[in-house]
This record gives structure tokens, C-alpha cells and sequence, in this order.
């Protein structure tokens, strides 16, 4: 699930495992960066407010450290054993943040995140679609902001632009969704997109 911030990821996420788990599927949730102790400690880093002089390569490749140690702990061994991964942003947050908002460029975003991910590229992405604005007057309302959240809004126009430029260079793997729809309508969207993948499999 990727979006900007404040597109409402988490509650889709926790709808569509709902949906997952009532069709018999074992299912994980995992968030990035995060989701195990390592990650966590790197996230603790690279979101900290006081690290304003972290430069973009840095940042980038704590990104890519926090995936790595995720999907040799968490995902890889899930996806293995045969179960369902929802992820709470994936590569395409570093392709859109990184590789665009920061402008590292996203084929030296993705060569780098390659080593990271191997074989475990996501089925399907669902881009969840918002104005830069709205998503963070959202995020103002609900908590303090983090290193990122605190980004100007330019940057957070080039990151919704970002992720839009990405949906229609992969159109196969990315399907986007207005994220100012109402939650059901959105989540009646993604469900029967993920219906069309499970009776594919
Ligand atoms: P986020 O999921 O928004 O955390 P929270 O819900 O607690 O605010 O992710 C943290 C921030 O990290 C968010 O601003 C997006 C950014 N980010 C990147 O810049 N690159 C990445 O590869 C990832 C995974 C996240």
C-alpha cells in the first residue's frame, strides 16, 4: 500500500487483511520502515527531527538497510511459507521520495534497492491518490510531524507527482485509488482488484 502521507494506508490495510483472513488466508502486515528490531532502531534514525543535515544518498541507503533486514526477517520467509504480505509502503516510497522528491533519480534508487528485495517485488501496489495538501493538513491534525512530514510543501507536491508518474510508468503492477473517496468506496475498489488476483493465482 503506498500513498502520501496521510492518504490512509493503515486503514485500508487493516480492511483489506480483514478481507484476506475471511477468504482463508494467512496474512502479515509489515510497515516501513520498521516491522523488527533492526528497522525499527534504523527508523528511529532516519525519522528523527534533530537530523536535518542527513544527506539524500544517506537517507536512501538507511531506507534500503531497514528493507533489507525486513524481508530477510519478515517478508522473505512469509512469502515462503506461503503466506499473504500487506507492506505499509514499499520500494515505490523509495523510488517516489528518494529517487524523485529528492531527485536521485529512480533507476539509482532501484538498482540499489534491488540487492534489498530479490525475488520479493510485490503482486500488486494500490496507490492511494491525494493532493500533497490535504494529506498533510491530515497528518498535522493527528500527531507531531516527523524528519519527512516536516518537508516543505513543494516537497510533498513532487512526492504525490512522483507517485502518479510512477503509477503510469508501471501501469500492471500499480493501481491507483482517490483517496478522497469515502473508505468504503475505496476499499470496495482495492477488495475486488485483489479478488481478480486470487482467483489468478
Ligand atoms: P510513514 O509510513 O508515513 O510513517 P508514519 O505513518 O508513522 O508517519 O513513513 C515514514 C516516512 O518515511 C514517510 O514520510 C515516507 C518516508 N519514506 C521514504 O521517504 N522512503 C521510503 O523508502 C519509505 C519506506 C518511507
Amino acid at each position: 500500500m503506498e500513498g502520501p502521507d496521510g492518504s490512509g494506508k493503515s486503514t485500508q490495510i487493516a480492511l483489506i487483511k480483514e478481507y484476506l483472513e475471511q477468504e482463508g488466508k494467512d496474512v502479515i502486515i509489515t510497515r516501513e520502515p520498521g516491522g523488527n528490531r533492526i528497522s525499527e532502531a534504523i527508523r528511529e534514525i532516519i525519522l528523527n527531527k534533530d537530523y536535518t543535515e542527513m544527506s539524500p544518498v544517506t537517507e536512501m541507503m538507511l531506507y534500503a538497510s531497514a528493507r533489507a533486514q525486513l524481508i530477510a526477517e519478515v517478508v522473505g520467509p512469509a512469502i515462503d511459507a506461503g503466506k499473504a504480505v500487506i507492506s505499509d509502503r514499499f520500494v515505490d516510497s523509495s523510488l517516489v521520495y528518494q529517487g524523485m522528491a529528492r531527485g536521485l533519480g529512480v533507476d539509482t534508487v532501484y538498482e540499489i534497492n534491488k540487492v534489498a528485495i530479490g525475488k520479493y517485488m510485490p503482486d500488486v501496489t494500490f496507490l492511494l491518490d491525494l493532493p500533497a495538501e490535504v494529506g498533510i493538513s491530515r497528518k498535522k491534525d493527528q500527531k507531531e510531524l516527523d524528519r519527512m512530514e516536516m518537508e516543505s510543501l513543494e516537497f510533498h507536491k513532487k512526492v504525490a507527482e512522483g507517485y502518479r508518474s510512477l503509477a503510469d510508468r508501471f501501469p500492471d503492477r500499480i493501481k491507483t485509488v482517490d483517496a478522497t473517496l469515502p473508505i468504503d468506496e475505496i476499499c470496495g475498489i482495492i477488495k475486488a482488484s485483489v479478488k481478480d488476483i486470487l482467483s489468478s493465482i
